[in-house]
């Protein structure tokens, strides 16, 4: 049902108009001001607004404009006395969908907002066809089709042309500095400098200087002065990787630079105006360092004005098939070899192991075997031993207990008990016959797991 939100000051109107509307099938709301009518269109959406041109404090123009902002892809239908038809059409002029004329005729007034709602469901096709047909399972080198790493390009699109501060999270190799670089060359600072700087690299005293530089004799060897890395990145993008590890006194002297645009040089105090946006990354888990005091609280909020979370590979098998197609085009090329897809078999491993190190894991799986391999296909014994050995335990583990199941007892409990035997003795068998080990992996106390141990007598 399309809705529409009648905005009309006088209340017989009012309620005439929601009658005959609602009767024709719409879903209506109406009010008596445009002030009610902002409020009513923060909390809810419309496809029309058709609203009243002559009111007191806000009048109907006023309103359309300001829902430009809050609900711009709404219809909007003025009504205006015929005197004022000028001022109907100066208002379509800006913008406005359509005017009627009061005392309004009805059958216009239908075929009006039919009009609109067709339109609308135009539109919104149209829209839903362009972004379909734009979701592309790439963004720069990043690749992904996943759902997460859609909304990861989504995001990285749209924090691009903005100058906000951007966090980036994820495990180890799943692409941060990828992400990083991708806000940087889509931003309007793309023709600036981006200068990338990993903070576990340096001991505290010297990622200070590299961060803010320094005079001539700030230090013992500080022989010439030297510039830092966020006047380096002048007008550009700073990445600051790591960033959980760094020590109290950067965080400080970091929030300044957030704080006030401008930093000195390690033995001066002149300060230096600097216009750079700062991107950040780690992989720790910094909520744990704030509530444990290692990690500021200010400066936590104004590096996380815009946070993008990369997920494990794990969590999104459906890219291993994209990202290996991907990997074996690049290194067949950049190694001449003639590698150019992967086997079934092959396949399979790779989608079933859980990628600890996560696409930088998976890169360089694919690089060895294609530098190692030959043949035009990848083959499983081109893949790391650990990706075979994990899938032969599976299988065999599978099976075992596959047989045992429709032998073993006849009624759901007895098969429920071959199969909690079964998974109960992997898990001593995997915990090097560690029972209490072997509880914690499977989430039991150890009180449940010695009772189970005698009734399986295991
Ligand atoms: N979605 C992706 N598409 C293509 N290549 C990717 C993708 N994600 C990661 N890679 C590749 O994997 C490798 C690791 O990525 P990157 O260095 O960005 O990870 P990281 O998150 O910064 O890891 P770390 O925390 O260890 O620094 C790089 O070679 C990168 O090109
Ligand atoms: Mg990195």
């Amino acid at each position: 049902m399309p809705r529409i939100l009648i905005v009309e000051d006088d209340r017989n109107t009012l309620s005439g108009l929601m009658e005959i509307l609602e009767e024709e099938g719409y879903e209506v709301r109406g009010v008596e001001s445009g002030h009610k009518a902002l409020r009513t269109l923060e909390r809810e959406r419309f496809d029309i607004l058709l609203t009243d041109l002559k009111m007191p404090e806000i009048d109907g123009m006023q309103l359309y404009e300001q829902t430009q902002t809050l609900a711009p892809e709404m219809k909007t239908v003025v009504m205006t006395a015929y005197s004022s038809v000028k001022d109907a059409v100066d208002a379509m002029k800006r913008g406005v969908y359509e005017y009627l004329t009061k005392p309004l005729n009805l059958d216009e007034l239908f075929v009006i907002l039919k009009k609109a709602v067709d339109d609308q469901n135009l539109r919104r096709e149209y829209e839903e066809l362009k972004d379909r047909l734009q979701g592309s399972y790439r963004f720069e080198s990043i690749i992904g089709k996943s759902a997460t790493m859609q909304q990861v390009f989504k995001t990285i699109y749209k924090v691009a042309k903005s100058q906000a501060t951007v966090l980036i999270r994820g495990e180890s190799g799943t692409g941060k500095e990828l992400v990083a670089r991708a806000v940087h060359y889509n931003s309007p600072r793309a023709n600036g400098p981006m200068v990338e700087i990993s903070c576990a690299a340096f001991p505290e005293t010297l990622l200070e200087s590299e961060l803010f530089g320094y005079e001539k004799g700030a230090f013992t060897g500080a022989d010439s002065r030297k510039k830092g890395r966020f006047e380096l990145a002048n007008t550009g993008t700073i990445f600051l990787d790591e960033i959980g590890d760094i020590s109290a006194n950067v965080q400080t002297k970091l929030l300044r630079v957030l704080q006030e645009k401008e930093i000195s040089r390690l033995g001066s105090n002149d300060s230096i105006k600097v216009d750079v946006r700062v991107i950040t990354a780690t992989n720790r888990d910094l909520e744990q360092a704030l509530s444990s005091g290692l990690f500021r609280e200010d400066l936590y909020y104004r590096l996380n004005v815009i946070p993008i979370f990369l997920p494990p590979l794990r969590e999104r098998r459906e890219d291993i098939s994209l990202l290996i197609d991907h990997f074996i085009k690049r290194y067949s090329k950049l190694n001449h070899k003639t590698m150019i897809g992967i086997a079934e078999d092959a396949l399979e491993l790779c989608e079933a192991y859980d990628w600890p190190g996560n696409v930088r894991e998976l890169e360089n799986a694919i690089e060895n075997a294609i530098v190692l391999g030959e043949g035009e296909t990848l083959l499983p014994e081109h893949l790391p031993v650990t990706l075979a050995m994990r899938k032969t335990a599976m299988e065999g583990f599978a099976a075992e207990s596959d047989d045992d199941f429709f032998s073993g007892g006849s009624s759901y409990r007895e098969k429920m008990e071959v199969a909690e035997k079964k998974i109960l003795e992997e898990a001593i068998r995997q915990a090097d016959g560690n029972k209490s080990e072997a509880a914690k992996q499977l989430g039991i106390s150890l009180r449940t797991m010695r009772y189970k141990i005698q009734k399986y007598k295991l």
